[in-house]
């Protein structure tokens, strides 16, 4: 068995009227749409078995936005499966400008969606790989998003999961499950990317066997493991560094799968020629409140003033963060403080460099 698929996340497509210019947001929504076209012009030259998007398909869950990436993805050549983000599904009713929770089903039926009623889906995407989409979005009775399983999908999932033991099983939801930055669950800044019941799904996964999640949300290139399961987290189209990824997979006998992962970049569409560089530039700017909250909040709770001095060789972090394989050190930094921004490196435990999250050999 031999397969390739693509993963193009968190794309926050807006047509040009309803793009909301907000200068604070890390990302170019302007670009998402030439960005994408970008991509499945490199895509349709492939042969292609499927397209994933983990999420965040849209600017803010436009009705006119979901319109035409539904209209967009039936004239692709391949088959293409989504899961919804938390800007895809903002609210659990809709307004006048966002569509509601249970519409959302509604707009891909042909992209995993199957029975409209039930948001979220298994189907097999070729003899022998089962794919299972997951909704990481509910909300709770004061109508506020959180990022967790209800009962009854965990349900349904651990009814599902054992009587595909014998299939190669790939999930796709929108939350991270493992953790792709240091202490990300307990982290202020970091848990609101985490799915709340992570520990549930990693338990029900591990003990079926399920090896690999793919995830978006957090707009960086990552490759996470834990407990025998990889996470696959792909960054935003529309943030730097505007990556997606292309994956092979080959079944050499029953037990024994290799995935070579490689990863990609858009680094320049019509009207943004130098796209690399502005878009290193915009977050290197708007990151900054960002690094003065991470170093002012616990762990450290350093004063303002002492960050203000620590913050500007933050300027490229979080760009390097999205990037992915980097290596961290500040040695101007106090000694604690240097050895936690030397932990957010792309190390393995014992501090060796392991540069596995664009370009990946995996053996599962
Ligand atoms: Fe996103
Ligand atoms: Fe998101």
């Amino acid at each position: 068995m031999k397969f390739r698929f693509a993963i193009i996340s968190d794309p926050h497509l807006a047509v040009p009227y309803t793009i909301n210019h907000d200068h604070t947001r890390f990302s170019i929504v302007e670009i998402g749409i030439l960005a994408i076209e970008k991509v499945f012009s490199h895509l349709e030259e492939l042969d292609l078995d499927f397209l994933l998007i983990p999420g965040d398909l849209t600017q803010d869950g436009e009705p006119d936005n979901h319109s035409w990436l539904q209209q967009r993805l039936a004239i692709l050549p391949f088959s293409v499966y989504v899961v919804p983000g938390n800007h895809d599904v903002p609210t659990l009713y809709s307004t006048q400008n966002t569509i509601g929770f249970q519409e959302f089903t509604k707009y891909y039926r042909f992209h995993g969606y199957s029975d409209s009623r039930q948001c979220y889906y298994t189907h097999e995407v070729l003899p022998g790989v089962q794919l299972i989409g997951l909704n990481s979005n509910q909300f709770n009775d004061e109508g506020k998003q959180l990022g967790c399983l209800d009962e009854k999908q965990l349900t349904w999932l651990e009814k599902l999961l054992p009587q595909l033991k014998d299939q190669l099983v790939l999930i796709m939801i929108h939350h991270n499950v493992i953790e792709h930055l240091p202490r990300q669950a307990n982290h202020l800044l970091g848990k609101r990317y985490m799915l709340d019941n992570a520990p549930l799904l990693l338990d029900l996964l591990k003990n079926t066997g399920c090896r690999l999640i793919f995830t978006g949300h957090l707009h960086v290139q990552d490759i996470a493991y834990h407990n025998n399961i990889y996470e696959i987290t792909t960054g935003s189209l529309v943030s730097y560094p505007h990556p997606y990824r292309i994956i092979e997979v080959e079944r050499t006998c029953q037990r024994d799968i290799n995935l070579n992962i490689k990863s990609h970049r858009v680094d320049r569409v019509p009207g943004w020629e130098n796209l690399t560089t502005m878009s290193r530039q915009l977050l290197g700017e708007r990151s900054f409140p960002f690094m003065l909250k991470l170093l002012t909040t616990s762990p450290f709770e350093i004063s303002m003033k002492e960050a203000e001095k620590l913050v500007p060789h933050l300027k490229y972090f979080w760009a390097d963060i999205a990037e992915g394989d980097n290596l961290f050190d500040f040695p101007e930094f106090p000694t604690e403080i240097r050895h936690y921004f030397q932990k957010f490196g792309s190390v393995k435990p014992d501090g060796t460099p392991a540069l596995i999250d664009n370009c990946a050999h995996l053996e599962l």
